[in-house]
């Protein structure tokens, strides 16, 4: 050691990079034999690289598996995305959640076809221009698809790496994620950058798992951890607590009329953006209140039945709802309040109009005539 302060961060990054380096012929080997068999790895063209990272966020890899295929098969192409209409874009997307990633996906799509010629770009500070692009998914398009050398930091790999350094620094901190960025890619193979992040990836949801302990026993860089030699894989990664989740009380209402059910479209900005929804009260409402909120919308009620309460948990929201099931007088069809509302058809709600998986409770009510 010398006594020049300066050096101590050049120093620790040096044995940080050392230990990761010493990883990377066994994790590879490893990824050889045991990589999982996923249809983008067929032919992890940049699309299909693209499509299946944005999917990939919030959702786990069989939840993905045949959205991606389905979606694919509508939409093979940049081309065929950015001319897509919206309802059929959110309807091949439906049950997934997010929809602001498929949005994104679109818009980013227009900009290939007018900016790139339709063709996606391979420079990860470009990639980083477009719509829901982030540094993740920049780096898993430059490498998987085109090769290059840049990694691609997800939750997985910030877990995997905190517990190979036995680093204590919370995994949330996104000056941590750039610098582990930055060590990855000074040790990154140049000749397989692709195998080596998505290896990480692997090792991450099939050893080095987030909950319950992780399975040391069967990991090819057990030898080289420090949380696994020092046997503080339990208490590694840190990870700060976050702010807990806002609630809000919802009375949902599935009110049918002469074998439509009542819809009514979200605002065009913020949760669930411009979205067909069940009209809901923002407070939970007895009976007599259910009732009234009704008579307000314009329908006379005939009759009426509770629902079981339901909850669904967005990223900063949860919504706890009580329901009801209102069936309302044949004639005349009454006006509706305002145009954000709409009558439908079950026919038209399964081909054409996606619903929230928010509402997921209510399918069977929803889908009944
Ligand atoms: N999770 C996110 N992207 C992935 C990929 N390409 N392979 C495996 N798991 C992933
Ligand atoms: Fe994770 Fe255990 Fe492997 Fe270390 S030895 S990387 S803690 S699975």
């Amino acid at each position: 050691m010398t006594g020049e302060s300066g050096n101590k961060a050049v120093y620790d990054m040096g044995a940080e990079n050392s230990r990761l380096a010493s990883c990377v012929s066994p994790l590879l080997s490893w990824y050889g034999k045991n990589k999982r068999s996923l249809p983008w790895r067929e032919d992890p063209s940049a699309y299909h690289v693209w499509l299946s990272e944005i999917m990939l966020q919030q959702t786990r890899v069989e939840a993905v598996l045949d959205y991606y295929r389905r979606f694919l098969e509508k939409l093979p192409s940049v081309e065929a995305l950015a001319g897509c209409d919206e309802q059929t874009l959110l309807k091949l997307w439906e049950g997934l959640g997010y929809y602001s990633r498929v949005r994104n996906l679109q818009k980013a799509a227009r900009i290939i076809m007018e900016q790139y010629e339709g063709n996606i770009p391979s420079d990860p500070e470009i990639l980083l221009t477009l719509p829901g692009i982030g540094s993740y998914t920049a780096g898993a398009i430059a490498s998987i698809a085109f090769g290059l050398p840049y990694a691609a930091v997800d939750g997985n790999v910030l877990r995997v790496s905190a517990r190979l350094l036995a680093d204590e620094e919370d995994i949330g901190n996104e000056a941590l994620k750039k610098r582990r960025k930055a060590e990855l890619e000074t040790i990154l193979p140049k000749d397989c950058p692709g195998s080596f992040n998505q290896a990480l990836m692997d090792l991450g949801a099939m050893i080095c798992i987030p909950n319950g302990a992780p399975k040391c026993g069967e990991c090819p860089l057990a030898s080289g951890c420090l949380a696994y030699l020092q046997e503080r894989t339990a208490e590694l990664p840190v990870k700060a607590k976050k702010a807990p989740r806002r609630v809000q009380e919802r009375t949902v209402f599935v009110i049918r009329h002469c074998g439509k059910l009542l819809l009514k479209r979200r605002p065009p900005r913020g949760l669930l953006a411009g979205m067909y929804e069940l009209p809901c009260a923002e407070k939970k409402l007895d009976r007599s209140e259910a009732l009234s909120f009704v008579r307000e919308l314009g329908f006379e009620p005939l009759f009426i039945e509770e629902l079981p309460d339901s909850r669904h948990i967005f990223s900063h929201l949860e919504w706890r709802m009580c329901a009801y099931l209102v069936r309302t007088d044949e004639l005349p069809e009454p006006e509706l309040k305002t145009e954000e509302y709409r009558l439908e058809s079950s026919v038209e709600i399964a081909g054409d109009i996606p619903i929230p998986s928010a509402f997921s409770a209510y399918k069977t009510w929803i889908h009944d005539t």
